[in-house]
């Protein structure tokens, strides 16, 4: 029922609420779950942080390159129809389920590494953080665009959404070298 409303009326407010309270729920839960492991076992707490980081990452990443290519599929759909509307789901659901709360999660956790492992020392850190401020600054273009696509707003072509798509691939390769190989 909630869903086929949804499908009616992808700005209804009454799933906004509910999707804001399961990433409360989801993002307390984690913390909770964090806590009991820091006390548990707080000597090996640094790789289970690295590894619940390394899982924000993947979902954050998996999100911002797959939300772009609905924008280019989202565009050739005639405004008002069927297709438009369930890509309006669709990239509000991702944006607000996936997207959002892993990027609060890469970011608390990969600035606790960085601070617990690296005292914010490193050239290579530094590069890294700058690069994780420009994804999340298309983090912030992307979720502008959800809410143009929600009001019909959109005015970009399928071949600008196709340009952005890229921006987030080069970023994370640059990303995961400057960590995992630490050149400077
Ligand atoms: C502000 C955000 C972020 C900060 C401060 C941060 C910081 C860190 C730190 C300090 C580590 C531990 C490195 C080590 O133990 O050698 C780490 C691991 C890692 N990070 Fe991030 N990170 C952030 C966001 C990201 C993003 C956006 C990505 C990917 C697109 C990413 C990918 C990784 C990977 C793959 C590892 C594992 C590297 C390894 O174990 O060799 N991080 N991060």
């Amino acid at each position: 029922m909630a869903r086929s409303n949804e499908m009616n009326n992808p700005g209804n407010t009454n799933s906004t609420g509910q999707a804001m309270i399961r990433m409360t729920v989801g993002i307390a839960a984690l913390i909770v779950l964090t806590a009991l492991l820091f006390f548990v076992a707080p000597d090996r707490f640094y790789p289970w942080a690295k590894a619940i980081h390394i899982l924000a990452v993947i979902s954050w990443m998996a999100g911002m390159l797959y939300l772009p290519r609905l924008f280019v599929y989202h565009v050739d759909a005639e405004k008002g129809s069927v297709q438009s509307e369930t890509f309006k789901v669709m990239e509000r659901r991702l944006l607000r389920g996936i997207i959002n709360p892993a990027m609060i999660v890469t970011w608390m956790f990969g600035l606790w590494l960085a601070w617990k492992g690296f005292a914010f020392q490193g050239g290579w850190l530094h590069a890294k953080i700058a690069a994780v401020l420009l994804m999340s600054a298309v983090h912030g273009y992307l979720a502008g665009a959800v809410r143009k696509f929600a009001r019909d707003s959109n005015e970009k072509s399928a071949k600008h959404w196709r340009m952005v798509n890229e921006i987030p691939t080069l970023l994370m390769i640059a990303i995961v070298i400057l960590v995992v190989v630490k050149p400077f």
